[in-house]
């Protein structure tokens, strides 16, 4: 049996040394120095201003997208329907309106024409992600989003390291998100971060992310504006905006600078492994012209060639018995405008319109990379697939 799960080993013994010492020595666990030194060591790393350490990937979303209303408006937001399902349900909860755009079978996120088709006087934000570790950005859509005044919001949790013309993928828009979940390029067992350049961006996720408090505010002016326009609150209960509570722990940020030490290495361990993955498959079989460029996959993408429900009912069959774990439909379980919480929200919505999100959902599944797989796994792997 070829035993490969979705992840292996992600917190490592030297990571729970490093949490052990900490406790044994330190006696404040909540968000403080720990938690600013990984948000600065964070920002060092991406190439951004700033960073806000989360409780989740999904915060990060949620946060994010009140932080755009808030500054923005009402109006739409453009979404994939290949992605997770909270960058979708932040954009209802903060009030805003999902707008489908169909993917891009090599990249699986959204295709730069379909997201320039859908721009109107409404739109607020195009929200990408970048699925799997592959690079979603072009230069020509940034040109386009630029020219027109669309700020550009980059979901990255799955994608951390992949890059565009050698910058990194979470670094170009007004604000991205990534996850530290367990499975995810580095963990902190659970938590993700908010990035940005923009100063008020910033201070508005501070506020979000705490209560919706001025006093979480670090720009002292903006934080006078507030107590003079309120004179008759209390600065330090002033809740500006309505925040959530989605802060994380020292705890959570000692694991994170621990492994944010071997993140480079163990991505170009997944760099390799993608690359050997792709080379060994059939590509009469599957699909292999992915954009190589930039990536650093995440989680091997099986994608059949042609629709064929057979030989995808054979393929799970075959990796069951072999004890290879997979998820079906790719990222999120494929296109996520077929979900209940959308088709109830958007009933008048047809998802089969979203005709690659679908193949993808019917026809692709991915199972795991991580930095310890050896190549003769890989390789036995490919050779299962394409005796199929
Ligand atoms: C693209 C994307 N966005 C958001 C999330 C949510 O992250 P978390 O699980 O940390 O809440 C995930 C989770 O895997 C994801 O893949």
């Amino acid at each position: 049996m070829l035993n490969i799960p979705l992840m292996s080993n992600n917190i490592s013994e030297d990571d729970k040394e490093k949490l052990i010492d900490f406790i044994r020595t330190s006696d404040r666990f909540t968000n403080g120095s720990k938690v600013r030194e990984f948000e600065d060591a964070w920002s060092n790393w991406l190439g951004v201003k700033h960073s806000l350490f989360v409780n989740s990937g999904a915060s990060a979303n949620y946060i994010t997208m009140a932080v755009l209303k808030e500054l923005y408006g009402e109006g739409e937001v453009i979404v994939p329907p290949i992605a997770w399902s909270s960058d979708i349900s932040s954009v209802f909860a903060a009030g805003l309106t999902p707008v489908f755009a169909d993917v891009n079978i090599s990249t699986l996120s959204m295709d730069e024409n379909e997201i320039l088709s859908h721009i109107t006087d409404k739109t607020r934000a195009v929200f990408l992600t970048h699925v799997l570790g592959l690079n979603g950005l072009t230069p020509r859509l940034l040109a386009e989003l630029e020219k027109r005044g669309i700020p550009l919001i980059e979901d990255v949790c799955e994608s951390h390291g992949a890059t565009m013309g050698g910058k990194k993928c979470g670094s170009f828009g007004l604000a991205s998100n990534f996850s530290f979940y367990y499975a995810h390029h580095m963990s902190t067992i659970e938590g993700g971060v908010i990035c940005t350049n923009d100063e008020k961006f910033y201070q508005m996720c501070r506020m979000f992310r705490s209560h919706g408090m001025v006093r979480e505010l670090t720009d002292e002016n903006m934080k006078q504006e507030y107590a003079e326009k309120y004179p008759e609150l209390r600065p330090e209960f002033l809740f500006a905006v309505p925040g959530y509570n989605m802060r994380s722990t020292e705890l959570n940020a000692v694991i994170g600078l621990n492994q944010l030490k071997r993140l480079d290495e163990n991505n170009k361990r997944r760099i390799e492994n993608f690359k050997l993955f792709i080379e060994n498959l059939d590509p009469e079989k599957y699909y292999t012209d992915f954009e190589m460029e930039g990536q650093v996959n995440y989680a091997f993408i099986v994608l059949l060639r042609h629709p064929d429900r057979k030989q995808f009912d054979a393929l799970t069959e075959l990796l069951r018995s072999e004890n290879v774990e997979f998820r079906r439909g790719t990222a999120g379980g494929g296109n996520l405008a077929r979900q209940p919480f959308v088709r109830n929200r958007m009933p008048e919505f047809d998802p089969s319109l979203l005709k690659n999100a679908d193949f993808i959902h019917f026809y692709g599944f991915y199972t795991g990379n991580y930095p310890s797989l050896e190549s003769e796994k890989i390789i036995r792997l490919c050779e299962l697939l394409n005796r199929v």
